[in-house]
């Protein structure tokens, strides 16, 4: 596994030291609050445990997961497979992403969820890829922008493999060209 990637993008240490500060944040401005917060799987599950346990206040769990993408790309339209079970009427949400690309998942997301009767929607995603950016979308709490390039790891997957690994790393061309 470790063989396929070209880079350490993210070691673990840069990725505890990521979530810490986004909790910090959460937690100062949602101490009163009691928010939902909502995981995308299945690509935010590690950062969403580790970003939790930074949050140290009240608030509640869930997890929608949606689909937008084949292979490398992403397709611009989603379709829900696993819907919230919370009623979200009035409720402060954070959205918690593995990574926003083009924008299509996460701003379909918040366009629903604010439809739904959502109060505030607010995005907190551990990986920012600004250059495939085709949809504005204002990422309130981002961890840190990657390059053009197609990484897995902490989560974000090739295929649903590497989701395993304990950093973030650049995949080898050659194992997508294959
Ligand atoms: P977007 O709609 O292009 O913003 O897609 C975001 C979703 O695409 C993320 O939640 C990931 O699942 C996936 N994605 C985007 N870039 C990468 C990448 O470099 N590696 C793995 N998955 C990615
Ligand atoms: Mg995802």
């Amino acid at each position: 596994m470790n063989n396929d990637i070209k880079a350490v993008l993210v070691t673990e240490d840069e990725i505890n030291k990521l979530c810490k500060d986004l909790g910090n944040k959460i937690y100062n401005d949602y101490k009163d609050k009691n928010p939902l917060v909502i995981g995308l799987l299945k690509g935010c599950q590690p950062f969403m445990s580790d970003l939790l346990k930074n949050i140290n206040c009240l608030c509640e769990i869930d997890y929608m997961k949606v689909s937008s993408y084949c292979g490398t790309k992403s397709t611009g339209s989603i379709t829900i497979k696993k819907d919230i079970d919370a009623d979200i009427t009035g409720r402060d949400v954070i959205l918690v992403d593995d990574i926003v690309e083009t924008g299509y998942t996460i701003s379909c997301v918040v366009q629903n969820l604010m439809q739904r009767g959502a109060k505030s929607v607010n995005i907190c995603c551990l990986l920012d890829k600004p250059a495939g950016r085709k949809k504005d979308v204002v990422i309130k709490y981002p961890g840190m922008c990657v390059p053009d390039e197609f990484v897995v790891g902490y989560g974000l997957d090739y295929n649903e493999k590497y989701r395993n690994l304990n950093y973030i790393g650049v995949l080898k061309e050659e194992v997508y060209q294959k």
